[in-house]
């Protein structure tokens, strides 16, 4: 998978514009504050539908206009295509070869993984961050999980909508009941085989980039400290305690156990990453969580990912910068770095100063 252009109008600072990009680094520099973080939010855009910055796209909208739209030009293995979004402060609408389509038709066709110093916050933050991270990280590899997720949602509001009116008799309660449990069950499941797995790679990815020495993995907290056998067994023992807080959910009025309460912790030298690791550490951390995902995607679709990464030079020393830039340049993978002073790599380089991109050229 391979980005060709990107076209945005209206997107934070940037001057209107379409550029077109190479197939390996490709280098946004500039002083602070001139667009650097932008661009990448656009090709992210594009993509996703969302932000990495924020959740309220309304900010994303160049000052003083009332919509804003990007869109990117790439290559799958067949053929050339395009995909985009256009908004307003309340509709987005999707694109695909200029058609009209819907999100759920959209989302997916191009997997992006992103680094971004915020990103720090999936080990500081509560738990909920941690819980969307990897939500999403299965739903962009899984359909059905995805699915899953979204009818967990609904049902875990109902449950909890019984719950408060102290309705636990209604015969409707048992029907949404069984259905939470059935899918509590099923995204736990898979969040136990995502997460081995990726624990897995996340240490091997830390060990090559960062510390030969180093053991990192990654523990999914479920409802309960169980190592997975199948669904069923999953099942029993779910429904065992759930039968254990049930009064406790009767007089609390809201469900008390499930996906919607798990959290992901990591665990550096069998130390708690949260509390013992240092910045330089956490960072690094992430970064490995980031290339395990772009393995990930290898794997199981048998394509690479495009990666972004913002703000390199801010993130890591010399070291850890060269190390990175090595392990990626005999990778066939499709990087946009941005910062403030040049790498040294052989890349294409894009100047930006307040929002206009100048030429690029090839270092
Ligand atoms: N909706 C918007 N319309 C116009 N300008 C905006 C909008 N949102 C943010 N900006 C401005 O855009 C500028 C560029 O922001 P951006 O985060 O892309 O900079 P950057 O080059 O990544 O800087 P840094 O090196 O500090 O990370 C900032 O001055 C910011 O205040
Ligand atoms: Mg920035």
């Amino acid at each position: 998978m391979q980005i060709r252009s990107i076209n945005y109008i209206n997107f934070r600072n940037l001057k209107n514009n379409k550029l077109e990009f190479n197939s390996k680094f490709n280098l946004f520099l500039g002083k602070n504050g001139q667009g650097k973080t932008s661009i990448l939010e656009a090709i992210y855009f594009s993509i996703t539908g969302k932000s990495f910055r924020t959740k309220h796209i309304k900010e994303i909208i160049k000052y003083g206009n009332l919509n804003s739209g990007a869109m990117i030009e790439y290559t799958d293995k067949i053929s050339s295509k395009s995909i985009g979004v256009k908004f307003d402060q309340k509709t987005r609408q999707y694109f695909f070869n200029k058609n009209k389509i819907k999100f759920d038709e959209f989302i997916g066709r191009i997997n992006v993984i992103s680094f971004i110093p915020d990103d720090i916050y999936l080990i500081l933050g509560n738990p909920s961050l941690r819980r969307s991270f990897f939500d999403y990280e299965i739903s962009q590899a899984n359909e059905i999980y995805y699915r899953n997720l979204r009818d967990f949602d609904k049902i875990l509001k109902v449950r909890n909508k019984f719950l408060k009116e102290g309705k636990f008799k209604d015969p409707l309660f048992d029907v949404y009941n069984e259905k939470f449990v059935d899918l509590s069950v099923k995204i736990i499941v898979k969040r136990y085989e995502y997460i081995k797995k990726m624990s897995v790679l996340l240490n091997l990815n830390y060990r090559k980039l960062f510390s030969s020495d180093s053991e990192l993995k990654i523990v999914y907290k479920a409802f309960k400290d169980i190592s997975l056998k199948d669904e069923n067994y999953v099942k029993e023992e779910f429904l065992k305690e759930l039968n254990n807080v049930k009064n406790h959910e009767k007089y609390r009025g809201v469900t008390m156990i499930g996906p919607q309460k798990d959290d992901f912790l990591f665990y550096l030298n069998s130390k708690d990453a949260k509390a013992y690791s240092s910045q330089g550490e956490k960072k690094s951390i992430i970064f490995s969580l980031k290339v395990a995902e772009i393995d990930m995607f290898i794997k199981e679709k048998g394509d690479y990912p495009i990666f972004l990464i913002d703000d390199i030079s801010s993130y890591f020393d010399s070291i850890r910068k060269e190390s990175i830039i090595n392990y990626f340049k005999n990778r066939d993978i499709q990087i946009f770095l941005s910062s403030t002073d040049d790498l040294g790599i052989e890349s294409m380089n894009f100047y930006i100063n307040e929002g206009d991109v100048i030429e690029p050229t090839n270092s």
